[in-house]
């Protein structure tokens, strides 16, 4: 059996969206790179990255709005190519809401139904059952401008949802709303998404909504998904130095690997010498040492293996966290943070950092 038979079996029977070898030019600018990603039946799939890194062009590849330059989008197994939007089995929530502002909050739910000529009763139960699921009974008469943000955002959600779609493409759809509110609505959509057990893919360039929301999460950078993994593993063994530099905080060094025992690399750097573990590194080799911040220890003694000297640096206090750094001698500062300030320790003492090295990640170096 060939490699495309394989994978297309694949496809069929465990993904719902599948993106194989999908890209997206503009004129000259190629904005999404040979996208290959299986999303599964009831998964929660981010899409995370920088602004401009094309997470709406994929979005909009995968809904129809935006037809791709090569490659095949399939949605349950069947080629999408020729089928117009609404004949995908998708439907999308946007970040700006799109509700018709001259519309009631019931005739905006009601619409998708409406054009479909659905009849009378089956409309108002449909509508009913929405307003329940996403909590606005009792507003059915309003119109969007006399809305919060919030309510908007449930009733964009509601209309997306009335014709019970496979999957649901949402562009940002908390980005309106102001903190406190972003993070009640980021629990409502997970329970959401749980209990109707409908794929969700989720575009946002917030880290933590990531990490908090996803089954899994697609690292995005100029076009390439960098990692495709859970948020543990994105978080814990970061693949590529964006990767590692884009989610939550890193210390990330350039370094040489200059000898290996046991799975453990010794890595040169400029700022000094220190350990990490890896698997599938050769002596000689160019790499990258990432560390988060609160894995870095630090002593008054020189520990084996490690020979990064500096001085203590300000303490912040933060709440539950108290962050500081540590000035290196090749003028790099790293960072670390504690849940409680080192007694042992204040502003200025010179210290030697170190750390467990397998809470280290050793990283390939581009080619
Ligand atoms: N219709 C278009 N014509 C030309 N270029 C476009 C078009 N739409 C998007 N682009 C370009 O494609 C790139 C990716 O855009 P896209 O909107 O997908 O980014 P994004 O990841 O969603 O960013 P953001 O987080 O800012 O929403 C950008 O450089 C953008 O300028
Ligand atoms: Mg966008």
């Amino acid at each position: 059996m060939s490699d495309s038979v394989v994978t297309s079996i694949m496809s069929d029977s465990d993904s719902i969206v599948t993106l194989i070898d999908v890209e997206k030019s503009f004129g000259k600018n190629n904005v999404v790179k040979k996208m290959n990603i299986e999303i599964k039946e009831g998964e929660f799939l981010t899409l995370l990255g920088p602004s401009g890194c094309g997470k709406t062009t994929t979005l909009r590849m995968i809904a129809g709005f935006e037809e791709a330059s090569s490659g095949t989008i399939k949605v349950q197994g069947v080629s999408v190519e020729d089928k117009e939007p609404f004949e995908r089995d998708v439907n999308t929530v946007f970040q700006n809401y799109a509700l018709f502002p001259h519309m009631t909050v019931f005739d905006n739910i009601a619409y998708a139904l409406k054009i479909r000529k659905k009849a009378k009763d089956e409309i108002t139960n449909r509508v009913n059952e929405m307003l329940d699921l996403v909590q606005l009974k009792g507003y059915e008469n309003r119109k969007p401008d006399e809305l919060s943000g919030g309510q908007k955002q449930r009733v964009a959600i509601a209309r997306a949802l009335i014709n019970n779609p496979k999957v649901l493409l949402l562009d940002e759809p908390l980005g309106a709303l102001d903190l406190k509110l972003r993070k009640q609505m980021q629990v409502e959509l997970k329970r959401l998404q749980k209990k109707l057990g409908i794929t969700f893919v989720y575009v946002t360039h917030d880290q933590e909504e990531a990490l908090t929301m996803s089954d899994r999460i697609a690292v995005m950078n100029e076009g390439v998904i960098e990692q495709l993994a859970t948020p543990m593993e994105i978080y814990n063994r970061p693949l590529t130095k964006f990767v590692a530099g884009f989610i939550g905080e890193s210390n990330i060094f350039d370094g040489n690997v200059e000898a290996i025992h046991d799975g453990i690399l010794d890595v040169e750097t400029r700022a000094g010498t220190m350990k990490v573990k890896g698997n599938g590194f050769y002596v000689g080799e160019r790499i990258h040492v990432s560390i988060r911040p609160e894995y870095i220890k630090v002593s008054a003694d020189p520990v084996k293996g490690f020979n990064l000297v500096g001085n203590i640096n300000d303490f912040i206090y933060m709440g539950t966290v108290v962050k500081t750094s540590v000035d290196l001698n090749d003028n790099t500062e790293i960072k670390y943070s504690r849940f409680e300030k080192d007694e042992d320790f204040k502003e200025g003492d010179s210290v030697n950092i170190y750390w467990n090295p397998e809470k280290a990640v050793a990283i390939k170096t581009k080619m």
